[in-house]
């Protein structure tokens, strides 16, 4: 009989051997024909099948707002740093990806895991967030350095106001807007987050779109796929940041001594 050598690698998510790509099974004729768009591309590939529509439209809508937030964030500055150090496309891109992390962007999973684990037990907001206070952790997903309950994060707005009128549920939506409630009685800028934002919808993108079974959000939430929504944004706005570094000849740029404590 045949004797089949084990292979090195497994791999279930594309396939180019045949006549033409495949996508977690999905041939890239029909990817075009159909009119798939970048968030059918996502579920294809992150989540290995085809998501509805209002869920495809809600994973482009956080590719969109996620893509930039000026010059002075973190994950842009370090590429514009980077950028004028002369340095190419790739390295200036990744200087500034790597800012993004559990301070910057990087707090989506985060959220969706302890917004998850505090809703499903029926934890009140109090109970969750002081209890985060005991073990010395901030709340992935509440807080900003500008934003605050005066200046709101329209990013942040318009999250919700797309899944309140397109999702089956908001229920983790609701539950982490009850733990801003209670955040903001303790500081002005201790809102919601874009971060906290997705991390919360997304578990209702999960588990209201009847796609997935509870093991799998388990699994996606436990691995954490999120934070690679906001990789994936910001990188749009990071090789912009690249280019226009370049394209303005800027030269190398050095840290003014006066803006540095010089202290024993
Ligand atoms: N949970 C509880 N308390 C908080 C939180 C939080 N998430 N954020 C701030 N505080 C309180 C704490 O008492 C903090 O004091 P500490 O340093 O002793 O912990 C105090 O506010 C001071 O915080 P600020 O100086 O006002 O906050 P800062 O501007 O330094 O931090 C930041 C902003 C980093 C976003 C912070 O709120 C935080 O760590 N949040 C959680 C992580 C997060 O969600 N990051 C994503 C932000 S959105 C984005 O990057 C796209
Ligand atoms: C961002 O999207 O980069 C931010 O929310 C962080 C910031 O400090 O503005």
């Amino acid at each position: 009989g045949k004797v089949r050598a084990p292979t090195h690698i497994i791999s279930t998510i594309s396939d180019d051997r045949g006549e033409e790509p495949c996508y977690a099974g999905v041939p890239m004729s029909s990817i075009i024909e159909q009119g798939y768009g970048v968030g059918d591309v996502i579920s294809l590939l992150w989540f290995k099948r085809s998501l509805p529509r209002y869920c495809t439209k809600f994973i482009e809508i956080c590719i969109m707002l996620c893509a930039d937030h000026g010059p002075c964030v973190s994950g842009a500055h370090n590429t514009i740093v980077t950028a004028r150090a002369g340095k190419d496309l790739v390295s200036s891109l990744v200087s500034g990806l790597l800012t993004i992390g559990p301070r910057f962007g990087g707090a989506i999973d985060d959220a969706a895991r302890y917004f998850k684990d505090a809703c499903d037990r029926n934890l009140t907001p109090y109970e969750f967030v002081e209890g985060m206070k005991k073990k010395g952790i901030r709340v992935p997903g509440i807080g900003h350095r500008i934003k605050s309950r005066d200046n709101r994060d329209k990013r942040v707005e318009l999250l919700q106001k797309f899944a309140r009128s397109n999702f089956p549920s908001v229920k983790y939506m609701e539950y982490a807007v009850t733990v801003e409630s209670y955040t903001l009685s303790k500081a002005n800028n201790l809102v919601l987050n874009v971060d906290g934002a997705i991390g919360s919808l997304f578990l209702d993108l999960l588990a209201g779109s009847g796609m997935f079974t509870k093991q799998e959000i388990d699994e996606i939430v436990q691995i954490g796929y999120l934070n690679g929504l906001f990789v994936l944004a910001r990188s749009i706005g990071l090789i912009g940041h690249t280019f226009d570094q370049k394209r303005l000849k800027q030269p190398l740029y050095r840290h003014p001594w006066e803006d540095v404590l010089y202290t024993k």
